[in-house]
């Protein structure tokens, strides 16, 4: 069997945390490989609304295997208050929730040096989540990071010499915190993490695949925030790309099956960084209004924009997309035209690819096509779809070489239609 891979094309906050719920039924196993509690992934059905940050999707759907792989960070005070909230709520995780001994621990000091980078930074900060995020890749990358198979050996020491180093780095910076409360919740966190099953989950995936199940890997954050290809440095810090299914789970690259990109119909982003194709209008702020636009954790307002092909088409490569899934299409149900990004020009030169530097020179060239005007969210079949959204779909699928598999009509599980596309 292979892994087939599901990831954002975009900036993030795509819908991945609802069409993973929706692909679930079909898997065995569902995988995180990277990322950690900068994620918020938005689950609806049966009138209930759920934000999971470090746990996968696949967690609702019945008995299935769910697995925190090696190439996640997991903050244990966040995962506890995430866990129960969800065991409070009858969701049972403690036998199908399995986590890797190599995940990175987010420490308390590793979100205070966070904050403390970010004001540093001043009018150039990332607008990061605030969750330590990069400072725990920084320490895996130079070899000081403390894994959650050390819960189990030598712990203790471990801790206490990276919290040191944390503490001279923060005092050199002369920011002040107070560690107390942050540190409590913490070490409550590790007791509550024991109850789990550490694992091995490059064997353990690698033996599920050679039993003949099938596992869908859940990516975090977007292609366009990857730590190589995106908006650098305005990114998260790890790689959100199809590859890093490989390295975050111990999946050899010729096991990857299907790989399902998942795109707004529009676009969005939160956070500090350039975005070609923001609007700062009435139209900027009725698809705000109109699609929630608000981050999922932090309740940023989300810059929002026309979608931008040309991004796409760079996502589209680099993770070797095989099916596109739209989402939030509803949010334009009552636009009378729509716009989509189809080249940038630069200093006068028009280009139809992702250059190295995106600033403020890059002015989008737009292609206008007719709204349908129609209330979709209630659609179940593509026979239902109007002309003029089967227009735009057609655009899309000939710009970006793919074709567009399912399509999301409102934020419930069953507001989604899969599509008659030959396999
Ligand atoms: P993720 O991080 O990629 O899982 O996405 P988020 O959960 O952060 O953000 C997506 C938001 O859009 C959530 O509030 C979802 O409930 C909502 N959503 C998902 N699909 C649709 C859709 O098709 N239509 C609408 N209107 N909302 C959607
Ligand atoms: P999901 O999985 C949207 C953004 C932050 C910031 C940058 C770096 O829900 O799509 P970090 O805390 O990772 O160091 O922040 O990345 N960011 C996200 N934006 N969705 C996310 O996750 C994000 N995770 C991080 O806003 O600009
Ligand atoms: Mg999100």
């Amino acid at each position: 069997m292979k892994v087939d891979v599901l990831l954002g094309l975009q900036w993030g906050d795509e819908g991945k945390g609802k069409v993973v719920d929706v692909l679930t039924p079909k898997y065995d196993v569902v995988a995180r490989f990277q990322g950690g509690p900068n994620a918020g992934h938005t689950l609806e059905f049966e009138g209930q609304k759920y934000i999971l940050r470090s746990i996968p999707s696949g967690i609702f759907q019945g008995d299935k295997v769910n697995i925190i792989g090696n190439g996640v960070v997991l903050d244990p005070a966040l995962f506890k208050a995430e866990a129960e909230a969800l065991e409070a709520s009858g969701h049972n995780l403690k036998d199908r929730l399995h986590i890797s001994k190599k995940a990175h621990l987010i420490l308390p000091t590793h979100r205070i040096l966070d904050l403390a980078y970010e004001a540093a930074k001043g009018a150039a900060k990332v607008g990061t989540t605030g969750k330590g995020i990069g400072p725990t890749y920084t320490d895996k990358v130079s070899r000081n990071g403390v894994r959650v198979g050390d819960i189990l050996h030598g712990f203790e020491e471990k801790y206490s010499s990276a919290k040191a180093k944390h503490e001279q780095l923060l005092k050199s910076m002369n920011y002040e915190y107070d560690l107390t409360e942050l540190e409590k919740a913490w070490f409550e966190g590790i007791e509550y993490l024991k109850q789990f099953q550490f694992v091995d989950s490059e064997h353990e995936i690698n033996n599920l695949l050679n039993a003949g199940k099938s596992v869908l890997c859940e990516g975090a954050q977007g292609t366009m925030l990857d730590i190589d290809f995106g908006s650098y440095p305005f990114v998260t810090s790890s790689n959100t790309v199809c590859a890093g299914a490989c390295t975050g789970l111990g999946v050899a690259p010729n096991k990857i099956g299907e790989v399902y990109g998942i795109f707004k119909a529009y676009c969005t982003r939160v956070g500090a960084g350039p975005f070609p194709t923001e609007l700062f209008d009435k139209v900027g702020d009725e698809i705000c209004t109109l699609g929630h636009e608000f981050g999922s954790v932090t309740g940023r307002k989300r810059r929002c924009g026309w979608i931008d092909l040309v991004a796409l088409k760079y996502s589209i490569m680099i993770n070797g997309v095989t099916k596109l899934i739209m989402m939030k299409s509803d949010v334009l149900d009552m636009f009378d035209s729509i716009k989509a990004c189809v080249a940038y020009q630069i200093n006068g030169e028009e280009i139809n690819y992702f250059p190295y530097d995106i600033n403020e020179n890059v002015e989008p060239v737009y292609v206008e096509l007719s709204g349908w005007q129609t209330d979709m969210t209630k659609m179940h079949s593509e026979d239902e779809f109007p002309e003029e959204f089967n227009a735009y779909l057609s655009f899309l699928e000939e710009q970006l070489g793919v074709s567009v598999k399912f399509v999301s009509v409102g934020p419930d599980r069953e507001q989604t239609v899969e599509r008659y596309t030959e396999e």
